[in-house]
């Protein structure tokens, strides 16, 4: 039933079509003569009051007594929200879909780390119990967003569409979309054809290219509304703009990828650009990148330098500054408002303008602190192209979901005039790395859940071990949607009397074998923290097991008892897989992490069983250039007790060659503070000959 008026008929028929679709369950759709009288499932617009603001809008509330579930909102997208929590208090099957396989599965290398298998897959059910229950829910952030970048590597529109009603499931609202980049140009701008004809084919990995051309686009966008999602477009510039100024001629040189300033064309044509772009979308804020803009091309180019000289501008940043400024103007002449990232701080911030803030919050903050609006999007907790563990088989630094889970988008150093400034948080989901839909949805769920819950539900009731527990059922859903997103595992940890198992949701249930069969219902039992015996040359194999069947991927991992043991005084949140043991297993994409800056006299120690003549010990440290160690000293010690210097670290690496006294330990020792955090890859070591 509905009531109130087309807004609550249109969410009622949403629901009905919805289970049409899963299940061909026919529910009729009426309007209600008197709301208290129905008997059935009741969809009511309500009045919203006069002052009413977005968060009003998106607020609803939903009860369900023995004869009546009802949604009540005073705006078709609190109606909205409404029904998707009402879809997940129904079983998965119902609400999604049925559980065929993930939708994008070709090409997929990594096929079983997204697969969960279902020994029995969840049947239909014929009758559904909810419980009695109210729920009071409103968002906590106006923004809550998700980004995808489609100009590294071409998605197709199917993909899109996917995600759409991923983020709508999650009540995400604001999906912006990186349309641009150096590899690529993918939005068709009918005044130059030439842009996604010339533009388009580029790729990170040489992927197939693509664009979209503008009624796609439109499509989208209006598919998106319908959701309560509003697109932004990001058209990065000045720099991250090789594709497009190759094609128009538009860089100081032709071996630059950024805008030349000093061309008077330059303007004129991201102008006619913006005006399409324009036209394709309508949201509030438009997203004109910013970021990572090099100044050398602008430093040696004689237009630029005139035009800095005429308008007195001292530095590279204050041209880019000036570039903001004029774009700035441009959308408020057209009533929108300009949003970049935190680069645009950098030589001054036009008035009115948002800061995305990425490479920290401090970003935000300063833009909060100069009466700016901000949005969150730390690289350390909601970069989504980050790795999700060690042994991810792409992307970069690690960002675990446990991690992710933690982001609070207003920083507690903001007053509370300051925190009103913060408009909320998104996810990112870079692109190098990832050449197809299947592989981009692995990296996006389940950690987009995390972002949701960190941007919607108030801080005071999020909870790490309950979002965990909750996420088993979630896994259950991206089944149901047919979306590969990534499914938990089983960590394993080195320690003295044998290896424990960790599970990476805490609370979730661990089957395991030792005798070469892959883990199923029959096999053995365990608990998250539970110790495997050493048992030299056996196979420890072990997976999660979820609700209604499900059987997450396995690992395994060869036993053997050490001939090493660690000791360190640095504090490890990480300590799942990066434990000490991984700074020495022979594997250079696992490592030792610390979780906490680097502070003089902190040490790893690895102390040998049974000492050992060595040639050579080389130790690094670091991952992709992040978090090594600048000042600190490799030592060495034939009694575990006292200790010489062998090396000193050079560029995060120390080695030392010739050692003459059999060595009982390696210490690794940090000299000097320094704000990052520690990783240690690997201690290498070679045997003296006989
Ligand atoms: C960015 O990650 N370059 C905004």
């Amino acid at each position: 039933y509905y009531t109130g008026g087309a807004a609550a008929e249109k969410c009622a028929r949403l629901f009905a079509e919805r289970l049409k679709e899963t299940a061909d369950w026919t529910l009729p759709v009426e309007a209600a003569v008197k709301a208290e009288s129905a008997d059935g499932i009741l969809f009511r617009l309500a009045e919203l009051p006069p002052d009413a603001d977005q968060l009003d809008r998106e607020s609803y509330q939903l009860t369900i007594e023995p004869n009546l579930v009802c949604v009540t909102a005073g705006d078709e997208a609190g109606l909205f929200y409404g029904l998707q929590t009402l879809l997940q208090l129904l079983p998965p099957r119902l609400a999604y879909g049925s559980f065929d396989g993930p939708r994008f599965d070709d090409n997929w290398e990594h096929r079983d780390l997204s697969r969960s298998l279902y020994s029995v897959p969840p049947a239909l059910p014929e009758t559904v119990a909810l419980p009695k229950l109210t729920i009071d829910d409103r968002p906590r952030y106006p923004w809550r967003g998700s980004m995808a970048d489609v100009a590294r590597h071409y998605m197709p529109m199917e993909y899109l569409y996917q995600l759409i009603d991923l983020m709508a499931a999650h009540k995400l609202n604001t999906l912006q979309l990186h349309l641009v980049d150096d590899q690529a140009w993918r939005l068709e701008i009918k005044a130059f054809p030439q842009l996604v004809k010339e533009g388009s084919s580029g790729s990170y990995s040489g992927a197939p290219g693509g664009f979209y051309s503008q009624q796609e686009l439109r499509e989208l966008v209006a598919y998106a509304a319908e959701r309560h999602i509003t697109i932004v477009p990001e058209i990065d510039l000045p720099g991250h703009s090789t594709a497009v100024t190759r094609v128009m001629h538009l860089n100081c040189n032709p071996s630059s990828g950024v805008y030349c300033i000093g061309n008077p064309e330059t303007f004129p044509f991201l102008e006619k650009v913006f005006d399409e772009v324009l036209e394709i979308f309508p949201s509030r804020y438009v997203h004109i990148g910013g970021d990572e803009c090099p100044k050398d091309a602008w430093l040696n180019c004689p237009k630029c330098q005139a035009l800095m000289k005429q308008e007195n501008l001292a530095s590279g940043e204050a041209l880019q500054s000036y570039v903001t400024r004029h774009m700035n103007d441009y959308l408020q002449s057209k009533g929108r408002t300009l949003i970049g990232w935190d680069e645009i701080l950098e030589g001054g911030l036009p008035p009115k303008a948002v800061v995305m803030s990425w490479r920290s919050q401090d970003g935000g903050v300063e833009a909060a602190k100069l009466g700016h609006y901000t949005v969150m999007s730390p690289t350390g907790y909601v970069y989504l192209d980050y790795r999700q563990s060690g042994n991810e088989p792409f992307g970069g630094a690690l960002l675990p979901m446990s991690k992710t889970y933690q982001f609070q988008p207003t920083p507690p150093e903001l007053t509370p005039e300051q925190q009103h400034y913060v408009l909320g948080g998104q996810g990112n989901l870079w692109a190098e790395n990832l050449p197809t839909p299947a592989h981009a949805a692995y990296m996006l769920a389940p950690r987009i859940a995390a972002v949701a819950e960190a941007v919607w539900s108030p801080a005071e009731v999020r909870d790490w071990p309950d979002f965990a527990r909750r996420m088993l059922t979630q896994l259950e859903r991206y089944s149901a949607m047919k979306f590969p997103a990534r499914q938990p595992r089983v960590f394993f940890e080195a320690a003295e009397e044998g290896v424990r198992l960790r599970s990476e949701l805490p609370g979730a249930s661990i089957r395991y074998t030792l005798n070469d069969e892959e883990p199923g219902w029959t096999s053995l039992q365990a608990r998250d923290g539970q110790l495997i015996p050493w048992q030299d040359g056996k196979t420890l194999q072990a997976r999660l097991t979820g609700n209604h069947g499900a059987l997450f991927p396995v690992s395994s991992k060869k036993l053997y008892r050490p001939q090493i043991h660690f000791e360190t005084n640095m504090t490890q949140p990480y300590g799942m897989d990066h434990g000490p043991e991984a700074a020495w297993d022979y594997d250079e994409a696992t490592y030792f992490w610390s979780g906490e800056p680097q502070q003089d006299g902190q040490y790893l120690t690895a102390v040998l069983h049974t000492p050992k003549k060595l040639d050579n010990i080389r130790v690094a440290t670091g991952d992709h250039g992040r978090d090594i160690l600048h000042q600190g000293v490799l030592e060495v010690s034939a009694d575990g007790r006292t200790f010489t210097k062998a090396a000193d670290f050079v560029d995060g690496e120390a080695a030392a060659n010739r050692i003459d006294q059999p060595v009982k330990a390696i210490r690794i020792r940090v000299t000097a503070p320094d704000e990052h955090w520690l990783i240690i890859k690997e201690i290498e070591t070679t045997e003296a000959a006989k």
